[in-house]
């Protein structure tokens, strides 16, 4: 998948252009002041619900530069917002436990199958113990890659457990908000890190 020629071509069913209704529905479980990761965060539009929470700071990362260009000049007069350009799963030695919040909305069901164990990895290191991973994880397209249902690679909520519970307990519910498109087909996730799997060796061990 070539995001930024997506982005190029405004090719991007998935972006609403406003913040997905269960991340506002989880917009409390953030702290007033909170230092707030956004992986694949596109252009922005949870970005701009979070900020309701008073952040310190929110970094959006996101892989494709033409993502990153919108981000810049949608938030050029706010400093709280950190727009950059880079691969998420990359970004762990520079935030190791810093982190108190990253929210999830459809940069997992975007990356290759295959790196979802560096994704709850990148996410593991990130977070201080205690942090939260909060987010909606699309779990069932229809029987088709159709883009305009949704991002590509479906997940389960054994999968979920599968890759996360090492680093986190995990509240799961499928979300009874959400775009029309994606009603029933999400789930709404709340993740604790937890404090007992912050060594380098359990990271180590994936
Ligand atoms: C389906 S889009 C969702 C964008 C945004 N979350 C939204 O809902 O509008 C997936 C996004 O993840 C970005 N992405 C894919 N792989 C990434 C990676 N490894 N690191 C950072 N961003 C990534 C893509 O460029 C794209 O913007």
């Amino acid at each position: 998948m070539d995001w930024n020629q997506a982005y190029l071509d405004r090719n991007t069913p998935w972006d609403k252009g406003v913040a997905s209704p269960v991340i506002v529905e989880l917009l409390p479980e953030i702290p007033m002041d909170a230092k707030i990761v956004v992986p694949g965060c596109g252009t922005g539009n949870d970005i701009n619900a979070i900020l309701h929470r008073n952040p310190a700071l929110v970094i959006g990362f996101d892989i494709a530069p033409e993502a990153i260009s919108h981000l810049n000049a949608r938030f050029a007069s706010n400093p709280i917002v950190k727009p950059l350009l880079g691969d998420f799963l990359q970004c762990g030695p520079d935030y190791k436990a810093s982190v108190d919040v990253v929210v999830e909305h459809t940069c997992f069901c975007a990356i290759p199958v295959a790196m979802r164990p560096a994704y709850a990895k990148t996410c593991a290191s990130i977070l201080r113990p205690g942090g939260k991973l909060i987010g909606a994880f699309y779990w069932m397209p229809r029987d088709t890659d159709d883009m305009s249902v949704g991002p590509p690679f479906q997940t389960s909520e054994a999968e979920l457990l599968e890759h996360f519970s090492r680093y986190f307990t995990l509240d799961t519910r499928v979300a009874t908000v959400g775009f029309p498109e994606r009603l029933g087909r999400e789930f709404r996730v709340v993740m604790t890190r937890r404090p007992d799997t912050n060594d380098e060796a359990s990271l180590r061990s994936v």
